[in-house]
């Protein structure tokens, strides 16, 4: 058990925040919790989506001898992959080792991940009964993301922001109706529309499920969680708001009153951001597609955001890279509640001293002073 649980649900770098303490020295989780918040902070905290992963031969070499459920089921692998890749990359939070579609498990749906072709769930759900079969009694089997957060809050302490995540109502939704990855959500959407009870009863039993497993992260020491919308992109403003914003609401309102931030996620979303901030979400995740400038402006700054380098730009020459990154600062402007991160997750074979540069450039931005 970490020492952060003497305050219950509330981690030591937030109750840190909450007695206000000077801004002078930061830690990272110091840091990126202040930032989450729009408080002032020493200089842009940074990290990455996808930040352990196989682009790094670190974890290439984990995987060699384990699968991707195995090393998400067992803390002891889950912290050292989580652990080693934050080391690595000197970044100010580490995102814990697990994946968006382990609930599905203990709600009684099998999948699994195939080589090349993402995750595939076995049965997946198509019907009104199919909904009603559903468990949401279980998630107590997910124990497991807790231990491994025990033991890199208990590794880092307060060094680094850790981060839980789970995945949104509807990005899990549409895993579980298309049965995996899909270009036009024929499924989902035709489920959404023509039976919105079972639609309904669905988000329902997963904020149920997903309420209880982020309930257990924080205890174990999470700092902030992350929500992946991944694929809410793919809604019209209008169905977002009918059919995804109340339960995807409900959701991290609930969060927050365990006592941490939340960091909203989505790709593709520049249409829907402004429903996107009704969640009342801490901070936005930006894909790369908006530029953060405009994009932080037309959210009238009313919540902190994250983001938002494209990720296929770590493929460049460091050149220009320092240039894109220099870009992003400059559209922050320094203002209080920018998180650098990539606008999406760090794809196989990016050079590992890439994304390093990234975190030099971010400081070495800072140094220079360049908001001011
Ligand atoms: O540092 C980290 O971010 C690693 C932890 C992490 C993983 N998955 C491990 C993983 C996180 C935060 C996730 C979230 C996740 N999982 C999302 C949301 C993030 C996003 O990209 O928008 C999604 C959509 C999933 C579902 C998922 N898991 C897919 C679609 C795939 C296949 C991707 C591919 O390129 O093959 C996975 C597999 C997966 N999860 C990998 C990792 C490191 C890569 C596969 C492997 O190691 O075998």
């Amino acid at each position: 058990m970490s020492d952060r649980l003497q305050i219950p649900s509330i981690s030591s770098a937030f109750a840190e925040l909450k007695t206000g303490s000077d801004p002078g020295q930061m830690s990272g989780g110091t840091r990126f919790v202040r930032a989450c918040l729009r408080q002032p902070v020493d200089r842009t905290p940074v990290w990455f989506l996808r930040q352990a992963g196989r682009y790094m031969p670190e974890y290439q070499a984990v995987r060699r001898h384990h699968s991707l459920l195995e090393i998400c089921k067992q803390p002891k692998l889950a912290a050292e992959v989580t652990i080693t890749a934050a080391e690595k990359l000197d970044v100010d939070a580490a995102i814990i080792f697990a994946d968006l579609l382990l609930p599905f498990e203990c709600m009684g749906l099998d999948f699994e991940f195939q080589a090349g072709e993402g995750p595939v769930i076995h049965k997946p759900v198509r019907t009104a009964d199919d909904v009603a079969q559903l468990r949401t009694d279980r998630a107590s089997q997910l124990g497991y993301v807790a231990q491994a957060i025990e033991r890199v809050v208990a590794h880092f302490k307060d060094r680094l922001g850790i981060i839980g995540f789970c995945g949104a109502p509807f990005t899990l939704a549409s895993y579980m109706i298309e049965g995996g990855g899909s270009r036009n959500y024929v499924h989902t959407k035709t489920l959404m529309y023509r039976q919105p009870d079972a639609w309904r009863r669905l988000m329902d039993k997963l904020v149920a499920v997903l309420r209880d497993f982020v309930r257990q992260q924080v205890e174990a020491g999470a700092d902030v969680i992350q929500v992946f919308d991944s694929w809410a992109g793919a809604l019209s403003v209008e169905d977002y708001r009918d059919f995804v914003l109340p339960t995807t609401k409900a959701l991290i309102r609930d969060v927050q009153a365990m006592g941490v931030p939340v960091i909203y996620f989505g790709v593709d979303t520049a249409s829907l951001l402004p429903a996107m901030r009704e969640t009342g979400a801490d901070v936005l995740g930006l894909d790369w597609r908006t530029p953060l400038g405009p994009a932080w402006r037309s959210l009238d700054y009313a919540c902190a955001v994250q983001g938002n380098l494209d990720p296929i730009a770590l493929f460049a020459e460091p050149e220009l890279i320092r240039k894109r990154v220099h870009q992003i600062m400059d559209q922050a402007g320094g203002r209080a509640g920018h998180i650098f991160n990539l606008g999406h997750g760090i794809v196989p074979n990016t050079p590992v001293e890439n994304v390093q540069q990234v975190v030099r450039f971010v400081r070495e931005y800072a140094r220079e002073g360049r908001h001011a």
